[in-house]
C-alpha cells in the first residue's frame, strides 16, 4: 500500500520509540535502491520521528483530496497556508476580508491535532490595489496597513502557533533591503517596526518572525538579515522568532546549511526551517545524473535536520517543508521535471524521505 493510501486511523504511536529508531536505521541501512520506496507498506510517520513539530505547507483544497489529508494527517503535526493567508487572498480590493480558506485550514488543524502557523502579514510581493491606491496618503496607508493586521492576526489569535510578519526583506544579492510599496509608505526599518508591534497588540502571545530565503546560498544575504534582525531588536520590535525557507537547489554545497542554521541559532530565538525543497532541475549541474541530483537531494534534506537538531530543544520551532507530494509543489508548476520534495507524485516516500527519518532517528537514537 502507498503512504497515501494509509488507513488514516492507523494509530502511529503503536510502536515502541525504541522499535520505531531500530526499525529506521535498519532501513537506512538497506543500502541503495530506487528513488521512491517499493510500496511495501506505509512509510514511516515523520512527525513520530521528529523531536519538534514537523509540518508542510497546504492549500485549502488540498484537504479534501483524501490521499493529500492522508498523508498530512500521517506525517504532520504542523501545516502552513501556502498561499490563502497571504493578502492576496485574504484582502479584496474593497478593502473586505476573505477568511473561508484559512478558517477551513484553521478547522482541519484542530480536527488533527495540529499547529496551524500563519503565513505571511507582510510582503514585498504582495501589492494589493486599495493600499497601492493610498500611496499618497501615509496616514490614512497607516491606518490601512493596522486595520489589515489588527483584523488578520486578531482573528486568528489562540489559533496560531505563530505568525511571519515580515516575507522576504533582503534583496537578492544581499546588497541592501528592498524597496517597495511598504517600505515607500512607511519607512524602510519602520514599516518592518511597525507590523510586528501591531502584530503584537493583536495577538500578545503568539511568536512573530521574519522569515527570507537563499541564506544558504548567499553569504551576503545571509549577513544583511542578521543585520537587520539586530536593527528590527534594537528598535524594540517584538521579533520573537528567526525563519528560514531553505528552498535549495541539489547543487548547494555540503555546509553550507549547516553554518546557516547554527548563525541563524545564534540569536537564542526558535528557529523555523520555514518551507524546505530542494530543486533538482534548478541546479547547474544538469547533466549530472538524475540519480545523483536525487542522492544530494536526500543528503541535503539530512543535512538540514541534523543542523536543526543541534540547536537547543528551545529554539527548535518547527521544519516545514514546502509541500508533501512533487505533484501539487510550486516548482513543479514551474517544471514538471523537477521533484523537491519527500513524496512522489503517488504519495509514495522517496529517499528523501527515508534520508529525514534516518536523520531524525539517528538523534533519537543519539538522546537515549
Ligand atoms: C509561493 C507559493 O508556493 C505559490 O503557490 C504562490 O503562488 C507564490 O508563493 N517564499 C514564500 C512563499 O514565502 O510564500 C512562496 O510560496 C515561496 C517562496
Amino acid at each position: 500500500m502507498t503512504a497515501a493510501g494509509d488507513p488514516p486511523g492507523e494509530p502511529s504511536g503503536s510502536l515502541s520509540r525504541r522499535g520505531i529508531v531500530a526499525g529506521a536505521l535498519a532501513l537506512a541501512a538497506c543500502g541503495p535502491r530506487a528513488n521512491s520506496q517499493p510500496a511495501a507498506g506505509p512509510a514511516l510517520a515523520l512527525k513520530d520521528f521528529a523531536l519538534f513539530p514537523f509540518g508542510a505547507c497546504v492549500q485549502a483544497s488540498h484537504l479534501e483530496d483524501p490521499a493529500i489529508a492522508g498523508l498530512l494527517t500521517r506525517h504532520v503535526s504542523q501545516i502552513t497556508a501556502e498561499w490563502e493567508m497571504k493578502m492576496e487572498y485574504m484582502l479584496l480590493d474593497t478593502g473586505g476580508f476573505r477568511f473561508d480558506r484559512p478558517d477551513r485550514m484553521a478547522a482541519f488543524a484542530q480536527a488533527h491535532a495540529m499547529r496551524l502557523f500563519g503565513h505571511a502579514l507582510i510582503w514585498y510581493a504582495q501589492k494589493p490595489i486599495i493600499f497601492q491606491d493610498m500611496a499618497a496618503d501615509r496616514a490614512a496607508f497607516a491606518a490601512a496597513y493596522d486595520r489589515y493586521i489588527t483584523a488578520v492576526v486578531g482573528r486568528y489569535r489562540g489559533r496560531v502557533c505563530g505568525w511571519d510578519v515580515i516575507n522576504e526583506a533582503v534583496k537578492d544579492d544581499g546588497s541592501a533591503l528592498r524597496d517597495h510599496m511598504w517600505s515607500q509608505a512607511l519607512g524602510e526599518l519602520d514599516h518592518m517596526t511597525r507590523a510586528f508591534k501591531v502584530a503584537r497588540a493583536a495577538d500578545p502571545v503568539a511568536p512573530l518572525f521574519i522569515n527570507d530565503y537563499n541564506l544558504e546560498s548567499v553569504p551576503a544575504k545571509l549577513d544583511l538579515y542578521q543585520r537587520l534582525i539586530e536593527r528590527l531588536l534594537k528598535a524594540g520590535a517584538p521579533l520573537s522568532g528567526i525563519g528560514c525557507q531553505t528552498h535549495c537547489n541539489a547543487d548547494l554545497p555540503a555546509g553550507a546549511l549547516t553554518r546557516t542554521i547554527a548563525a541563524l541559532g545564534r540569536f537564542g530565538l526558535p528557529v523555523h526551517v520555514s518551507e524546505m525543497d530542494v530543486s533538482i532541475t534548478r541546479s547547474r549541474g544538469l547533466l549530472t545524473p538524475r540519480a545523483e541530483r536525487e542522492a544530494a537531494q536526500a543528503r541535503l534534506y539530512a543535512e538540514a535536520i541534523q543542523a536543526f537538531c543541534d540547536l537547543p530543544a528551545r529554539q527548535r520551532f518547527a521544519f516545514t517543508v514546502w509541500g508533501m507530494r512533487d505533484s501539487e509543489s510550486w516548482l513543479v508548476r514551474e517544471n514538471r521535471n523537477d521533484a523537491p520534495l519527500l513524496f512522489d507524485g503517488q504519495g509514495r516516500a522517496k529517499s528523501s524521505h527515508g534520508a529525514v527519518i534516518k536523520a531524525l532517528a539517528a538523534r533519537r537514537k543519539a538522546q537515549g
